[in-house]
């Protein structure tokens, strides 16, 4: 007879049964969430005068020893207990005896297993959090020293104007930063705790909530013990932010595999975070960036199971919930070795900044800048980007690029041309540095904004610790 199955069933369940019952392989792991949330828990109902204080303590000795059995790697854990709860339960009967049985009192494993979960996601959410802003800032300090870096800003793939490598790297960061406020706004969100839900209309026993709650570390109670219970979009809205994440991660990853071809040329990762080949002995292979990007295939495909599983749930739990942990244990997991090799890979690359300043002298690449020249000059932007296409169309036809068109066909093409190459019109550093505003790649804004990165990151390491307290 298993634990889970109580009075009411008289047979054992067929294998078939049990096989698809069984979650404790999984949800094992939220071992010391769930002794934590049971020592509350007893604790609680001990100060609600529900059982004796010796009661409680001998619950929490015994729960300390599980604790102590499943750390040392000697608690045998048992699939026909299906899940970490009933396994934990049933260890703790054993050592302190029918006391054990008390611990129950006022709970069910709905609201168990949704407070676990919580906490779980908490701690390990934080870690990640830690670990964007390890990554943001490997990425900003590249940033600061490649500050004289010049390299084509793309659209399409394709060299579209001149910028700076440092401009480029804050834009990934830009990315992170945001990651990291979704992230911290979803836990925020998450921390409240569903103990006192019950199995989804609360309990009779008179359980002080905010007390429990606020042992756990969260900000107060859950305000509804059918939501509660039933519900996991605080799963969804972590792992949203964490597919997010990892499309993030995965367009980073995408630039590193593209920029260490042999055709691109803008990086040479370390051989730390190379692979090489069982058969060509030459290969250097970006895997790193290629498995990121494989880890964000699974968290979209996580992130979609998480939403699919409620989308048909009627309010109040229902099993297909247990489902929920593949998902966000696979999230967390992806996301946190994803960005620890992402921050090593890039922090001990080495960008090859000949190729990257060779690359603005191909592609015409000046065009805008000569069309916005001839506007300075008085002629409407529209004529002169219509009068610099031309002038484009007539270099690739002579084989040559914009900036080397002879003097006489600039001239030719517009007197107000004459003075475009002394005026410094085709020079891609100069262009870089004309565009000297809010957010451009003027080496005066890239290092305002290395500052405000640095700086909001600062505040963002504090803003955790003041939002989600000590946990
Ligand atoms: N293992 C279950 C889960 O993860 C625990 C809750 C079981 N509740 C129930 N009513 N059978 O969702």
């Amino acid at each position: 007879m298993t634990v889970a199955r109580g009075g009411r069933l008289k047979n054992d369940p067929s294998a078939a049964m049990q096989a698809l019952n069984t979650s404790v392989d999984v949800d094992q792991r939220l071992w010391r969430e769930d002794i934590r949330g049971s020592i509350a828990h007893a604790q609680g109902l001990a100060r609600a005068g529900v059982i004796s204080k010796e009661d409680a303590v001998t619950l929490e000795r015994g729960l300390k020893q599980v604790a102590s059995e499943i750390e040392q790697g000697t608690f045998a854990w048992d699939a026909s207990k299906e899940d970490v709860h009933m396994n934990i339960e049933a260890r703790l009967t054993e050592i302190v005896g029918a006391v054990g049985g008390k611990l129950h009192t006022g709970r069910s494993r709905n609201d168990q297993v949704a407070t676990d979960l919580r906490l779980w996601v908490r701690a390990e959410a934080t870690s990640v959090l830690q670990e964007i802003q390890n990554l943001a800032q490997a990425i900003v300090a590249r940033a600061q020293g490649e500050i004289e870096t010049l390299m084509p800003a793309y659209t399409h793939l394709q060299r579209a104007q001149p910028s700076r490598l440092s401009h480029h790297l804050l834009a990934w960061q830009e990315l992170l930063f945001r990651d990291h406020q979704r992230l911290l706004d979803a836990l925020v969100r998450l921390n409240e705790c569903p103990l006192g839900s019950g199995a989804v209309a609360g309990t009779g026993f008179p359980l002080d909530r905010v007390a429990v709650a606020k042992d756990l570390g969260f900000t107060g109670p859950t305000r509804n013990s059918i939501d509660a219970t039933g519900s996991r979009d605080f799963l969804m809205e972590v792992a949203a932010s964490l597919a997010i994440l990892g499309v993030h991660l995965s367009r980073i990853g995408e630039e590193l595999v593209i920029w260490s071809s042999l055709e691109f040329g803008f990086v040479a990762l370390s051989d730390q975070y190379s692979t090489s080949s069982s058969m060509m002995p030459q290969k250097k292979n970006p895997d790193v960036a290629e498995l990121i990007r494989g880890k964000a295939a699974r968290a979209i495909g996580d992130l979609t199971s998480l939403l699919v599983l409620e989308k048909s749930l009627a309010f109040g739990y229902g099993r297909e919930l247990q489902e929920d942990k593949v998902p966000i244990f696979s999230l967390i997991d992806g996301a946190l070795v994803s960005l620890r090799a992402l921050a090593g890979a890039i922090a001990t690359l080495t960008f090859n900044a000949d190729k990257m300043r060779a690359a603005l002298n191909q592609g015409h690449l000046c065009a805008t800048d000569l069309a916005d020249f001839l506007v300075r000059k008085g002629m409407p932007f529209r004529q002169a980007h219509h009068l610099v296409g031309e002038l484009v169309r007539a270099a690739e036809s002579k084989g040559v690029q914009l900036h080397e068109l002879d003097d006489a066909t600039l001239s030719a093409a517009s007197v107000l041309l004459s003075d475009a190459r002394s005026s410094g019109a085709f020079d891609p550093a100069l262009a870089v540095e004309r565009r000297d505003l809010f957010g451009g790649p003027a080496r005066k804004q890239v290092l305002l904004q290395i500052d405000d990165a640095l700086k909001r990151w600062k505040e963002n390491a504090v803003l955790v610790k003041s939002k989600l307290g000590a946990g």
